[in-house]
């Protein structure tokens, strides 16, 4: 951008009271009192685009921009105008859910388990102990996602969506993806889906959460992104913050974090796989044996919760416990050298 078109921000920013918007805006610069200063702030902050700003808390942007609520409340205000934000029938709201895309597990029972596959636009919390299959679901979905449409994917013609893999505890084999894209060789290039895969190893909680801001920041607003995995979300917290007296810090940081990778997927329309491994209570055969790990703010983190547990052999056993639509129903699969499949 030039700076002169910078400056006639500034100006337009300096008496937002008699300009009355008859052009709505189109991008943030255009927004009432945001000048070159402000917009840096803002787009270092991760809030790049007007449906960011729209759907921010006037505190939270009021932090980020250094401005009075006022002002910051206008600039919401003109950016939900631009983007019509209102309310709008159940009728629209279904219609647009049916066109809601959907990424295949690879298990047809799976699928029908999720409504159809998983949700773009929305986070699914796959928890289990050990070995229970979270991580090959998450390997799988990176597969799936670069599917073409009519094979239960994202792409659309020859653009190839890309997946963001946040990896915290170093269990990403790039081996898993080749072994399972074997399976759809006719529809899928691997070594495409190798360069769609946007691999980011996690050693602490300031780094993990640094890797969602950067692809908030950098990767979002300029590629194709369909998919974040976080495999697992919160292994690091558990370990970083053990005392006591450090819990409300912890509570503290992984809100955020969460809050940024739903934000994330509610304005990019991503589909999120967050994995948490957890521990059955032998004491506590039904119920959910998450509350002990996360806490409840884990537990809300999803908007679709999914319990895994083992059977025999390579079968699994996926249970939905937590969903805005789902009923309690559970469906066995399988985790093999290919892949996710249907198991009989
Ligand atoms: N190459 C493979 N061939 C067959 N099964 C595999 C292969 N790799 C992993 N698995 C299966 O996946 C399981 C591990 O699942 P994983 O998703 O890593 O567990 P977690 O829930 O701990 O993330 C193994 O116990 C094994 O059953
Ligand atoms: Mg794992």
């Amino acid at each position: 951008m030039s700076p002169k078109k910078k400056e006639s921000n500034l100006d337009s920013s300096s008496d937002t009271k008699s300009v009355k918007k008859s052009v709505k805006a189109t991008s943030i610069t255009d927004l009432p009192g945001i000048g070159p200063s402000t917009a840096a702030k803002l787009v270092e902050a991760g809030y790049s685009s007007l449906e960011s700003i729209a759907t921010v808390s006037v505190g939270e942007l009021s932090s980020i921009a250094s401005l009075g609520e006022k002002t910051v409340q206008k600039i919401i205000e003109a950016a939900r105008e631009a983007l019509d934000i209102d309310f709008e029938t159940a009728k629209v709201v279904l219609e647009r859910r049916k066109n809601l895309a959907k990424i295949t597990t690879g298990s047809q029972r799976l699928d029908e388990l999720f409504g159809g596959g998983i949700e773009t636009g929305a986070a699914t919390e796959l928890y289990g102990e050990f070995r229970t299959g979270k991580t090959q679901i998450a390997h799988q979905l990176c597969v799936t996602t670069q599917l073409p449409v009519e094979n239960g994917g994202l792409r659309i013609g020859d653009e190839y969506p890309k997946v963001v893999y946040v990896d915290t505890e170093g269990t990403f084999r790039p081996e898993r993806i080749i072994d399972m894209a074997e399976r759809w060789k006719d529809n899928i290039d691997v070594d495409i889906v190798l360069e769609n895969i946007l691999h980011g190893r996690a050693h602490n909680t300031d780094h993990q959460m640094v890797l969602v801001e950067k692809m908030v920041k950098e990767y979002l607003p300029t590629e194709n992104v369909k998919l974040l995995v976080v495999d697992s979300l919160i292994s690091h917290f558990r370990a970083e913050y053990v005392g006591r007296g450090t819990l409300a810090t912890r509570q503290q940081k992984l809100n955020q974090h969460i809050h940024a990778i739903l934000h994330a997927a509610e304005v990019w329309k991503l589909a999120v796989i967050l994995t948490n491994q957890v521990q059955a209570k032998p004491d506590q055969f039904f119920g959910d044996p998450t509350t002990a790990v996360g806490g409840h703010i884990v537990a809300h983190a999803a908007q679709t919760r999914v319990y895994l547990r083992k059977s025999k052999g390579e079968r699994r056993i996926a249970r939905i416990v937590d969903s805005p639509l789902l009923p309690e129903n559970e469906a066995i699969f399988g985790v093999t050298a290919a892949g996710i499949v249907d198991v009989t």
